[in-house]
């Protein structure tokens, strides 16, 4: 199950997303907005990292203006790897390298074709393992240490 969100910057890319998860029989939820109003992207890039981190979501996809504001929200969150990503290598590595289990899309930087396509580009990648494990590993120290 993914949970989807975006602020005003991302609707129109998360509207054809949600579609495109639609269309691949993809579980997931629309956690927001749901018109075009002003809203601030820390409050869906939060809703959606504590969703996803709560297990209650295997991943997230995240859209904003730039993505930048979403990806430095999102990545506030223990057990989150957001990955801002702008082109199908990125997309790729943030999956092989990084698991990234939150996807973030700049709604005013990408083509909605684009946008589609890295985020099919992301579920279709798959986790490497190996050294990339234990640098993961060293990043989720940090969060552990923080927290002792
Ligand atoms: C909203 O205008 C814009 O600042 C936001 O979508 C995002 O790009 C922030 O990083």
């Amino acid at each position: 199950m993914i949970a989807v969100g975006s602020d005003h910057g991302g609707l129109e890319l998360k509207q054809a997303i949600c579609g495109l998860l639609q269309q691949r029989a993809l579980e997931y939820a629309d956690l927001g907005p749901f018109d075009e109003s002003s809203v601030d992207y820390p409050d869906f890039g939060f809703k959606i990292a504590t969703a996803v981190a709560s297990g209650d979501f295997e991943a997230g996809i995240l859209i904003c203006g730039t993505g930048i504001g979403m990806s430095i929200a999102a990545n506030k969150v223990d057990g989150i790897r957001a990955a801002l990503v702008h082109d199908p290598f990125t997309a790729r590595m943030a999956k092989e390298h990084n698991n990234a289990n939150v996807l973030v899309l700049g709604g005013r930087v990408l083509s909605v074709d684009m946008g589609c396509e890295l985020v099919e580009v992301w579920l279709d990648s798959t986790f490497e393992s190996g050294r990339h494990q234990g640098r993961l590993d060293k990043v989720h120290q940090i969060e552990a240490d923080r927290n002792k």
